[in-house]
């Protein structure tokens, strides 16, 4: 649906954007990871011509940006950034409708619309539609504007390090909340982020960039297995890599069928991660899990020992949403 061939971008003499190509197929999540000013909100803001690229294509439903009215392109992209952008003597109802205003919605459809997305990002509407950006935490101003983003439904989602400046606590739980949205929705979002983290967590595909230019892109399983240089290893966390990729993996998919169960053996549910069941297994001074489905029954059982062989065999892992 999206996609960027051999794109450039220069601000006078600084190349900002430096051959970029990549797609983000329909419905994905992209993330665009890399240490700061190497490029990745100039290639967000390129794709819904905030900025104009200087050089290659940029591609949306297989048309040419440029040949798209500005206004009827940002219609379909929903934009989100760190400081939300909210106006602050606007109310949260008001700034959440601002776009369907703008399209001349009727008022009783803007006001059943705004309340939709209050309910959708779990903001009670008789607590929040009256409050004022002051008067809200970073992560509840940070929800009102991934509403306003979505006020007219579009397609596309380009969110530029929407969850920066929130404490962790606050930043997984709105990644959390990210993900069932997505689950729900199914929009294509393009996601940057300096968070390697955050990026594994949430991203179908991902593209690490450096001064400009793409170093390595591919689902998260297939960097963690093999990182293209030495500074996306490091990104990535250097050791840490075994671990992050324990993350990704579930233990239903490396389960082994149901051998004689120990009477002590600990159990663990089969949607855990690999990197739980590691943990799990050190906790106990055990080498051998039960696997239990979400009734408590027994359904397999995993050892240490397949658990080191199957963490790095393969991308079967890979299906987060299943
Ligand atoms: N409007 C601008 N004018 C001149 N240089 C810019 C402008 N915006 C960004 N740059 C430069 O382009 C490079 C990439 O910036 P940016 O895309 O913001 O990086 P990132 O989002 O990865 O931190 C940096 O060197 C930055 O200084
Ligand atoms: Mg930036």
């Amino acid at each position: 649906m999206i996609e960027l061939r051999n794109v450039y971008k220069y601000f006078d003499d600084t190349v900002a954007v430096d051959d970029v190509s990549l797609s983000v197929p329909k419905g994905k999540f992209c993330a665009l990871v890399g240490t700061s000013g190497c490029g990745k909100s100039t290639t967000l803001r390129m794709i819904n011509r905030l900025l104009a690229h200087s050089e290659g294509e940029i591609l949306l439903d297989e048309q040419a940006i440029s040949d798209y009215d500005p206004v009827l392109l940002r219609r379909r992209i929903g934009y989100v950034i760190q400081n939300t952008g909210l106006f602050p003597h606007w109310n949260v109802a008001r700034n959440i409708g601002l776009v369907p205003r703008l399209l001349k919605w009727p008022a009783s459809q803007v006001r059943q619309r705004v309340e939709e997305l209050m309910q959708l990002l779990g903001l009670p509407v008789g607590e929040f539609a009256n409050k004022y950006p002051h008067q809200l935490s970073g992560g509840q101003a940070q929800r009102v504007g991934v509403a306003r983003a979505l006020a007219a439904d579009p397609d596309i989602l380009l969110m530029d390090e929407p969850f920066g400046a929130l404490d962790p606590i606050t930043r997984e739980k709105l990644q959390e909340m990210l993900m069932q949205l997505q689950a729900r929705l199914h929009k294509t979002i393009v996601f940057v982020t300096h968070d390697m983290d955050e990026a594994l967590r949430l991203a179908d595909h991902l593209v690490v960039m450096r001064a400009g230019k793409v170093i390595q892109q591919g689902t998260p399983l297939s960097l963690l297995q093999k990182p293209a240089d030495a500074f996306v290893d490091s990104l990535l966390g250097g050791l840490e890599r075994g671990l992050k990729q324990a993350s990704l993996t579930r233990v239903k998919d490396h389960m082994a069928p149901l051998g004689p169960t120990l009477p002590a053996q600990s159990r663990i549910p089969a949607r855990y991660t690999l990197r739980q069941a590691l943990s799990m297994m050190l906790r106990d001074h055990s080498e051998r899990l039960t696997v239990v489905d979400q009734h408590d029954m027994p359904v397999g059982e995993l050892s240490l020992r397949k658990l080191v062989k199957e963490a790095h065999s393969s991308e079967q892992g890979s299906s987060r949403e299943s």
